[in-house]
């Protein structure tokens, strides 16, 4: 349950993100190569950034990202079904969705810099650790 204040830091921070920030999350690819075996070259960062694919997938899951921005309340319901694909079909183990969230917030931090304050930052937080438990709800 979201305070007025924690919806505006959330969404303020979010219609900022852009392709920039993007490419900081890209670096999530090492520990989850195992996930993307049919992406091709993976085999060093600059590879990484290069990859086109990784590239497209890491838009399609931010966009992703972005309907839990605008379906604050309803988070659960907006990823029932991406949760029965990641958890019955993908077998994501659910730790990497804690991980991801952590990276989000390291790239948001680093990115918006000042404009991150710890208020913003603990509904971040608070945000990312929603959307792990919403896709990884299959498991529970
Ligand atoms: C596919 C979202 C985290 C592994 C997808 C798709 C979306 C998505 C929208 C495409 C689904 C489709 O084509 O119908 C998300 C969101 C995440 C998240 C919102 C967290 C905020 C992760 C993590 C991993 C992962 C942490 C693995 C470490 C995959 C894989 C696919 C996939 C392997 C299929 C890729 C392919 O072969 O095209 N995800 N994802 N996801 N996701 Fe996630």
């Amino acid at each position: 349950h979201w305070s007025a204040e924690e919806k505006q830091l959330i969404t303020s921070v979010w219609g900022k993100v852009n392709v920039c920030s993007w490419d900081g999350l890209l670096i999530v690819y090492p520990w989850t190569q195992r996930f993307f075996d049919n992406f091709g070259n993976l085999s060093s960062p600059t590879a990484i950034i290069g990859n086109p694919k990784v590239r497209a997938h890491g838009k399609k899951v931010l966009s992703s990202f972005g309907e839990a921005v605008k379906n604050l309340d309803n988070i659960k319901n907006t990823y029932a079904r991406l949760s029965e694909l990641h958890c019955d079909k993908l077998h994501v183990d659910p730790e990497n969705f804690r991980l991801l969230g952590d990276i989000l917030i390291i790239v948001l931090a680093s990115h918006f810099a000042r404009d991150f304050t710890p208020a913003c930052q603990f509904a971040w937080q608070k945000l990312v650790n929603v959307v792990a438990h919403a896709l990884a709800r299959k498991y529970h």
